[in-house]
């Protein structure tokens, strides 16, 4: 039996210091043997966002013990790695570099390939740690910096079919947050609150959906929730409000996942109909329920990562450097940073990012 890939994956492209070593089993299916995640919360929490300086500075204290510990967690030897991935971008570039010239130097210093790894990339094939997953297959990533709806047709192959106009739907939920007072990170306590309040209580606009394909736009909603959120007197307001955002998003995205889907069967031929939901607010609850039953009324197979593999994590971009290893696409060592690196690098550099809006 020939010996199975072992692979480290780095990443450092915004506040999250991580490493993971990931093999496969006999069938192909791909293990994580470690996972190691340390947060920079406590570093960004009294600036309410990140601070790129601060989160380099960061990166460089923790790398070290980080990947130690992912490799020690393992059960493996520093000899029995067989290749590096590291994010090379999209991200802040001063953090970008610090994993990336760590995993370059790991792997020259054990004599194995490098591998740059797209941290959007990483998202997207995130669902394959836990699932069998074939090509083409519909994504919608919605994480801090991305909303987009990419047909993926394999490793590398992404066309977009729409994105954001503005701001990220993981932005809406953090500037949401924000609004309503909650402490940075604060997207993820938005689900907490709404849990408490009446959905039903306040109407929020849903921009461009009524046109735009489906493309999205967050931007008009947040500032709808500014003007409310200045009048807000009471705790179960505050709740409302909450519920009542997570409810117009809920709508907007099944509008919006409705037109992807006839847009990725009419550039596709089916066999299976499999659409996957990725990046940070993937792990919302709601969201999920809400996309499972528009995917069963629609006769889509709806995959998403586990719940702590939605936010940033290297176990995902170690399994793309797993997917390039065996098709042996190495990089050389002086691979750049890239502070923007789209998945589908055509659509992203269309005037007006090619969105149609009539
Ligand atoms: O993928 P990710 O960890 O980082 C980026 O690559 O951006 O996504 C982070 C985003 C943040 O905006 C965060 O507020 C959002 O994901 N997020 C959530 C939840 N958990 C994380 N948004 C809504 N509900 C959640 N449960
Ligand atoms: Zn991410």
């Amino acid at each position: 039996m020939s010996k199975k890939p072992l692979i480290l994956g780095i990443e450092t492209s915004c506040d999250e210091t991580a490493a993971s070593i990931i093999t496969e089993n006999d069938k192909g299916i791909p293990t994580v043997l470690s996972n190691i995640i340390s947060s920079q919360v406590d570093v960004h929490k009294e600036f309410g966002g990140v601070v790129p300086e601060l989160a380099a500075r960061s990166h460089i204290e923790k790398i070290d013990w980080i990947v130690e510990k992912a490799i020690s967690d393992s059960g493996k030897k520093i000899e029995e790695i067989d290749a590096v991935a590291s994010t090379a971008g999209p991200g802040l570039i001063v953090c970008l570099s610090v994993g990336l010239s760590f995993g370059k130097a790991f792997a020259s210093a054990i004599n194995k390939p490098f591998i740059a790894v797209n941290h959007l990339e990483g998202h997207a094939l995130s669902p394959k740690l836990n699932s069998h997953l074939n090509y083409p297959y519909l994504l919608l990533l919605i994480s801090g910096g991305h909303s987009q709806y990419l047909s993926v047709q394999g490793l590398g192959k992404y066309k977009r079919l729409g994105t954001t106009i503005d701001d990220a739907l993981g932005e809406a939920f953090d500037k949401t947050a924000k609004l309503l007072g909650i402490e940075f990170p604060g997207g993820p306590q938005i689900e907490v609150l709404a849990k408490k309040g009446d959905p039903e209580k306040y109407d929020l606009p849903k921009p461009i959906f009524n046109k735009g394909g489906c493309n999205l736009s967050f931007a008009g909603l947040k500032t709808a929730i500014l003007k409310i959120a200045k009048s807000i007197k009471t705790e179960q307001e505050k709740f409302d409000l909450a519920a009542s955002f997570q409810k117009t998003v809920e709508e907007i995205l099944n509008k919006k996942t409705k037109i992807a889907f006839e847009e990725f069967e009419k550039e596709n031929k089916l066999k299976e109909k499999v659409f996957v939901v990725a990046g940070g607010v993937a792990a919302n609850k709601k969201i999920r329920s809400a996309l499972i039953n528009l995917c069963e009324a629609n006769n889509y197979k709806s995959i998403f990562p586990p719940i702590e593999l939605c936010g940033d994590n290297a176990a995902m971009i170690a399994m793309v450097g797993l997917e390039k290893y065996k098709l042996n696409e190495f990089n050389t060592l002086d691979y750049p940073a890239k502070p923007r690196w789209p998945l589908d690098e055509k659509a992203a550099f269309l005037k007006g990012a090619g969105v149609q809006l009539s």
